[in-house]
C-alpha cells in the first residue's frame, strides 16, 4: 500500500504572504499534493514582523481556507508558521496552534541568532503547547552550530525537515544538514513547506530517498504523521469533498 503523507507545513492558502496568490493556485497545489500521496495537509500562513496576524487578515485567511477546504480532495487543516518576534510574548499562543493538535510551528530566523526563537518556544511551552521547529537545516544558527538542533530536540521540540532540503533544492550545506538530522534520528517529521507550483510539495520523492536510506519503518514515521500523533485516514477517495478524520 502506498504511504499516506501528513504534511504539517505549506503555504497553500492565499494569505498575503509569499505562498499561493489565489484560491485557484492553492487548489492546484493541494490537488498536486493529493496526487503525490498527501492525505492530511496543514495550511500554515506566515506570521512575521512584516505580516502580523491582524484580525482583518485572520478573517481573510479563514474565509479563503474555508473555501479551499470545500474543494480539495484531501483533509485540509489550518495552522500558522511563526517567525519569532518579541510581540508574540504578549499574546496567547493557542491562537496559532496547528488545528486539532497542541503544536505550534515556529521557524528559527534564516539569518541571525536563535535568541528570540528560544523565547518564543518557551512562551509556547508555558501555555502547555509544544513548538515544532520549522526547517532548522535551512537556518544560519543551525548551519553554524549544528549542536543547536541537538539541543532543541533534547528539549522535546520536534524538528521538521523540509523535503526540498533533502532533495538538494536549496544549498548543499542545507541538504547535508537535513540528512544529518534524519541520520541522527533528530528529525521528527518531514514536511513540504510548499509555496507554489514552482516550489511544490515533493514529499513522495523525499520519502523514496529516505526509505532507501533509513528503511521503510523509520521513513514512514517521518512522513505519515504518527510521530506527532497525527495520521491520515486510510480512505483515499478522489471525491473532492472534505474527509472526516478522527480526533487526534
Ligand atoms: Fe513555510
Amino acid at each position: 500500500m502506498d504511504p499516506r503523507f501528513v504534511d504539517i507545513h505549506s503555504h497553500v492558502v492565499p494569505s498575503g504572504d509569499d505562498g499561493v496568490q489565489s484560491l485557484a493556485e492553492g487548489l492546484g497545489l493541494a490537488r498536486d499534493a493529493f496526487e503525490h500521496g498527501t492525505r492530511l495537509l496543514y495550511a500554515t500562513p506566515h506570521v512575521s514582523p512584516a505580516l502580523p496576524l491582524t484580525e482583518e487578515r485572520q478573517h481573510r485567511i479563514r474565509t479563503a481556507f474555508d473555501e479551499l477546504r470545500e474543494q480539495t480532495p484531501l483533509e485540509l487543516r489550518l495552522g500558522f508558521e511563526l517567525t519569532p518576534m518579541a510581540s508574540f510574548l504578549a499574546e496567547d499562543p493557542w491562537r496559532y496552534v496547528l488545528e486539532q493538535t497542541e503544536f505550534v510551528l515556529v521557524e528559527i530566523p534564516f539569518v541571525g541568532s536563535a535568541e528570540v526563537f528560544l523565547e518564543v518556544g518557551e512562551w509556547i511551552e508555558r501555555a502547555g503547547l509544544t513548538p515544532i521547529v520549522a526547517h532548522p537545516e535551512r537556518t544560519e544558527a543551525v548551519l553554524e552550530n549544528p549542536g543547536l538542533a541537538d539541543e532543541l530536540a533534547g528539549r522535546g521540540w520536534p524538528l521538521q525537515v523540509n523535503a526540498s532540503s533533502l532533495l538538494g533544492r536549496h544549498t548543499p550545506e542545507m541538504e547535508r544538514q537535513g540528512w544529518r538530522l534524519i541520520d541522527d534520528a533528530l528529525a521528527a517529521i518531514v514536511a513540504s513547506d510548499g509555496h507554489r507550483a514552482t516550489r511544490p510539495m515533493l514529499l513522495d520523492d523525499a520519502y523514496e530517498l529516505t526509505r532507501t536510506r533509513v528503511g521503510e519503518e523509520r521513513a514512514l514515521r517521518l512522513f505519515d504523521g504518527t510521530a506527532l500523533g497525527l495520521a491520515a485516514e486510510p480512505t483515499a477517495s478522489q471525491t473532492p469533498s472534505r474527509v472526516a478524520l478522527p480526533g487526534v
